[in-house]
């Protein structure tokens, strides 16, 4: 495969569409809501970052979620922001009663790859928001705000992906080739991967550190793979093995083509708190306010509710895999893919994986 930037991986419509199959994200942007709601009511000077903002009309709080998609998950992640501030400037005094509420306006940027189907998101937007709402193309891992502009930033199940592929998995003459695989497993290949994900954290956290006021918040949920656990040991990358081995498998039968399958690689990478840590201690220009590990569920090991989860990961990264195979293989690779994760025991409850765990992180602008 060509080594370009990546476009949206999502899948934008019908049944595998990530507005349809996105649960359990959904769960994980639930799950945080409470623990934004707390640390703004305790921590977020909410005076201090409107001081700059205009003197005459109302005060301007800015909020961006990174990585939207198409929805619902950004709608719930923002109203929880948006409710939460209102609260913390009615505490601080600059909301005094119900009819001021303009006193403080709040505006949302929803911001994805250029390719996201930004209609239908804002085909989507709740008709009761107290927010106005901006469209903010491009990626993530450049500016994409002015100079502190920003008073709150927030990505949930987005920073995991890279920029592009780490090329030394596409070149033979590395050893770091990864031939006839498509994710990170083997020592080399995984380096190149980190090595790839260190390079894009920091000009993220680079480019939010410019766009951010000093005192505001960023607040961050990725899937995680825990301090000192083997990352294959782990289910949120074992499941990207099964699908690899499907397409493997399908390659042997002929149905794809073996040279696409060497020239493919997922373009992500699950961090660790460490790692993540590492990166904003490189960067110098947050403090951490909060690192929670959240356990999730994992799913009943059950026919139906395999087949829900590995329709999700379809929503997730169906785009991709299209680009390099066509569409026409899909329903018969995830069907073997479904029945691998079925056949693994992954979700059984003595099952050999760790489970799935995601890292929030709430960083405050020095
Ligand atoms: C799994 S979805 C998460 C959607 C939503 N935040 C949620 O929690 O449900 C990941 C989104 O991140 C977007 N994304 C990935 N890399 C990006 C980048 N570099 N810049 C902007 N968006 C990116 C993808 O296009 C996709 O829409």
């Amino acid at each position: 495969m060509e080594n370009k930037t990546i476009e949206s991986p999502m899948n934008n419509e019908g049944q595998y569409s990530y507005a349809q199959q996105s649960s359990y994200q959904k769960g994980g942007v639930e799950s945080v809501n409470s623990l934004i709601h707390n640390q703004i009511r305790q921590k977020l000077n909410v005076r201090k970052l409107l001081a700059s903002s205009s003197s005459n009309g109302p005060h301007l709080f800015s909020i961006a979620d990174l990585g939207c998609s198409i929805g619902p998950n950004t709608f719930i992640a923002v109203q929880n922001i948006v409710e939460a501030v209102e609260s913390k400037c009615k505490v601080e005094g600059f909301i005094t009663s119900e009819e001021k509420q303009e006193n403080v306006e709040f505006q949302v940027f929803f911001n994805d790859h250029v390719t996201n189907d930004f209609n239908t998101l804002f085909k989507s937007l709740p008709v009761e928001r107290k927010y106005y709402a901006v469209g903010n193309p491009g990626t993530f891992h450049c500016r994409l705000f002015p100079k502190a502009s920003m008073h709150f930033v927030y990505s949930s199940y987005s920073l995991h992906w890279l920029s592009k592929v780490p090329p030394e998995v596409l070149d033979p003459r590395s050893p770091a080739w990864n031939k006839g695989k498509i994710f990170y497993g083997r020592k080399e290949v995984e380096e190149a991967y980190f090595g790839q994900y260190m390079k894009d954290i920091d000009s993220f956290l680079k480019a939010r550190s410019e766009e951010l006021v000093s005192g505001g918040f960023m607040a961050l949920l990725v899937p995680s793979i825990p301090d000192g656990v083997d990352s294959s040991r782990c289910a949120v990358n074992a499941l990207f093995h099964m699908l690899e081995s499907a397409l493997v498998d399908m390659a042997k039968m002929g149905l794809v083509d073996e040279a696409k399958v060497d020239g493919f690689n997922l373009p992500g990478y699950n961090t660790s708190p460490e790692k993540l840590k590492a990166a904003i201690d490189k960067n110098g220009c947050f403090a951490v306010e909060l690192v929670e590990q959240l356990g999730r569920p994992m799913p009943p090991a059950t026919r139906p509710s395999v087949q829900r989860f590995t329709s999700g990961i379809r929503a997730v990264i169906q785009g991709l895999l299209v680009e390099s195979f066509g569409g026409e293989i899909m329903d018969e690779l995830f069907d073997q893919y479904t029945q691998k994760v079925l056949d693994s025991g992954i979700f059984e409850d003595d099952s050999k994986y760790h489970p799935f765990v995601d890292l929030f992180i709430l960083l405050s602008k020095l």
